[in-house]
């Protein structure tokens, strides 16, 4: 996508597509790219560029500035480099630009970006700024995605730039929702799980303000534009405060076969007892499958062989992982095997502490590969399981 596209008679998409990343924050996988959206906002008298790119695109986007004519304003709605990084090349290039951003990021930018302090002005909550015939509205969203996180109203036009809210990490040609919007549940929802699970409490708050700005579009600094505001904001109602689902997670590693045994074994009578069951073997993990599976699953079962003492590193990696996501689940289980000795079940118990909230069972741990004692152990601790978890879903909804 070479030139500036059309969002409104207003309003010009000047961000990038960066087809090729494979992964962001060195940690998540991106299946499908993702970008970085920026845009050019013309009222009659002032002209204001929300949010910039990646520095990777730097070139591009002062391109694309060419056709803009003259910024007035920058607004810096979150700090996060992949939309602040460009800040000061468009701040260099236009010499009476100003950066409005939150009370919170003023601090942010300088100390990330090293901004010169004077050409920054805050703006508060609610607060509105006049392009002429057009007029931005400031509203502060904390935590979605960092505290100094802003969005920005087009009041005339009815259009929300959220920033990283309701966002995906999707590269395409399109910059809106040209498909139905439930093809792109799949990679909103990833995005959801890995950035915006973690602050569900949050989200709820600052989605009451953006329903009650009730927008005609929702344009997200990645990802493509909503046009139909309403699916995205229903997803987020439910994935942030909906009840878990008639789901159970299996993360596991096996080393010689006693994991994945158990794991099996435990598999078939979650299915048998009509729990829908997710599985990811953790030695090759795609960290956004646990993440989108974490959403909305009532259950997670970790299975760990015993490494040196403790857990295997990769299941320690993913509990870590999963902890500071913040999934709703209610209840976690524990197995594993050992070969003469070891501590780690006490390990992962010790590794969730953010799901203080869901039951932990006693964990099972058995040594070497099942046997038949070990199989009616197990046998017993998957109808715990299964008890445990039917509890939340009675048996007119289908479950146990
Ligand atoms: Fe896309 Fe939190 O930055």
């Amino acid at each position: 996508m070479a030139n500036r596209v059309m969002i409104s008679d207003r309003v010009d998409y000047v961000g990038s597509q960066d087809w090729d990343r494979t992964i962001f924050d060195s940690l998540i996988p991106l299946p499908d790219g993702t970008s970085y959206n920026s845009y050019i906002v013309k009222g009659s008298s002032k002209t204001a560029l929300i949010d910039t790119v990646d520095p990777k695109f730097l070139q591009e986007l002062e391109g694309k500035l060419e056709e803009a004519g003259n910024v007035d304003y920058v607004v810096v709605n979150h700090v996060e480099q992949d939309h602040s990084g460009c800040l000061n090349m468009v701040l260099d290039r236009y010499p009476k630009a100003t950066a409005l951003c939150s009370e919170k990021a003023k601090d942010l930018i300088i100390t990330h970006l090293h901004t010169a302090p004077e050409r920054i002005i805050t703006v508060k909550d609610g607060e509105e700024l006049s392009l002429g015939d057009r007029t931005l509205r400031f509203v502060y969203a904390p935590f979605v995605h960092w505290p100094e996180t802003m969005l920005t109203y087009l009041v005339e036009d009815r259009i929300l730039f959220s920033c990283d809210m309701f966002g995906s990490h999707l590269a395409s040609s399109d910059v809106f929702t040209v498909k139905p919007p439930h093809e792109y549940v799949e990679s909103c929802k990833r995005y959801y799980a890995e950035i915006m699970m973690p602050f569900a409490i949050p989200i709820k708050k600052n989605l009451e303000k953006v329903e009650a700005l009730s927008p005609a579009m929702i344009c997200p600094s990645h990802g493509p534009c909503w046009t139909e505001p309403a699916f995205v904001m229903d997803l987020y109602r439910r994935w942030s405060q909906g009840a878990p689902e008639n789901k159970a997670l299996l993360l596991y590693v096996s080393m010689h076969g006693s994991v994945s045994a158990m794991v099996e074994r435990i598999t078939d009578r979650l299915s048998a007892a009509g729990v829908s069951v997710a599985r990811v073997d953790l030695t090759e993990p795609d960290l956004g499958k646990i993440a989108i599976n974490l959403v909305d699953s009532h259950t997670i079962l970790i299975g760990t062989p015993t490494v040196l003492g403790g857990p295997h590193p990769k299941v320690a990696s993913a509990v870590v992982l999963a902890n500071a996501l913040r999934p709703k689940a209610k209840l976690i289980g524990i197995v594993g095997s050992f070969g003469w000795a070891g501590k780690a079940p006490e390990v992962l118990a010790s590794l969730v502490p953010n799901l203080s909230g869901a039951e932990l069972l006693q964990p099972l741990m058995l040594k070497g590969l099942p046997d038949e004692d070990g199989i009616r152990k197990l046998d017993e601790f998957a109808d715990t399981l299964i008890d445990r978890h039917s509890k939340a879903f009675p048996k007119e909804d289908g479950c146990c």
